[in-house]
């Protein structure tokens, strides 16, 4: 018998970056997100003679993936080895959130695997500690994951929106030199700004909360923006510096500046990587992408409707 989890990216509008000291996990700020539909991890789970872990064929060190298994299978009664083999339908490791749906996708396996019948704040509490962005991933639409929370929650479905759509322009896909665990983490210890990014998070939090709820494009992508610029600013400013962008960044930076000008409401975001998400309206898709074709040339983009809840079955 082996089980599949199929789960889609969780792409933060407003950003958890750094964690509350001596805690697995828990977020020093509040983040809201939405549901990369167009991309997944697939994750397959069967029983084996010991644990492995497999990512785009290649064999992981267990140590990332040993809290989530050990946390299912403590509430299992019976908790044979497993191997476990995941794909991603995108680069990996490279600022697109492949920990998020990965991680999410191992915690929903696992509970069907091991017949253990969790809730689905339980296993958003075991998937973050594999990767915070994980807590939020267990669920399709728009989420949250309040600072000091231990789970996310699901703040609207996929269908809530319909009109929003979701451009990842992949500038670079190789493995990015430095994990969004590690930068966080020297980012805190180091970043003068660190306290005043999440001193000032809550309202940004806030505001993109009410904006949702609006459905409000513009109100939300004014907070949007200044909640990866602030992310960035305390990377700017740590101990090594920590600089993800590349040229091509800023030049799609740029262009949503000038389209915002020319009136279409699209609005960037960026994550631990080089790539560039933009949000905006089904409507204006077509003109932002003959523009990114100019901006960007030969960079691969990907165009994304929200996503759905993860789907778990055996196979
Ligand atoms: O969950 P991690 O360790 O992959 O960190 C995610 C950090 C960001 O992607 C930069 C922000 C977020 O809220 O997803």
């Amino acid at each position: 018998m082996s089980v599949c989890a199929v789960v889609s990216p969780s792409l933060a509008l407003v950003k958890y970056w750094g964690k509350i000291p001596g805690a697995v996990n828990l977020p020093a700020t509040s983040s809201l997100a939405v549901t990369i539909g167009a991309v997944r991890s697939s994750t397959t789970i069967e029983a084996g003679d010991e644990d492995r872990v497999t990512i785009d064929g290649e064999l992981q060190d267990m140590d990332r993936f040993l809290s989530v298994l050990n946390a299912v299978r403590a509430k299992s009664s019976g908790p044979v080895p497993v191997h476990v083999e995941s794909t991603n339908s995108f680069p990996t490791a490279a600022g697109l959130a492949s920990s998020s749906s990965g991680l999410a996708a191992l915690a929903l396996g696992l509970d069907l695997f091991y017949e253990t019948g969790l809730e689905r704040s339980e296993l958003s509490a075991i998937a973050r500690q594999g990767s915070g962005s994980a807590a939020r991933a267990v669920y399709g639409g728009f989420t949250e994951w309040l600072a000091g929370s231990e789970s996310a929650s699901q703040v609207a479905p996929a269908d809530y929106w319909p009109e929003v759509r979701v451009l990842i322009v992949i500038v670079r896909s190789g493995k990015k030199p430095v994990s969004s665990r590690a930068g966080m983490e020297n980012t805190r210890l180091t970043s003068p700004f660190y306290p005043a990014w999440t001193e000032t998070s809550d309202d940004l939090f806030r505001r993109a909360r009410a904006a949702l709820e609006r459905r409000d494009i513009e109100g939300l992508g004014v907070v949007m923006r200044q909640s990866y610029l602030r992310m960035f600013s305390t990377m700017f400013t740590s101990e090594p510096p920590l600089i993800y962008w590349e040229p091509e960044s800023l030049a799609v930076i740029r262009l949503c500046e000038e389209l915002r000008a020319g009136g279409t409401a699209v609005w960037e975001t960026m994550d631990a990587g080089p790539q560039v998400k933009l949000i905006t309206l089904a409507s204006h898709v077509p003109q932002i992408l003959s523009a990114l074709e100019k901006a960007v040339p030969g960079s691969r983009i990907i165009q994304s409707e929200v996503g759905s809840d993860p789907v778990v079955e055996h196979v």
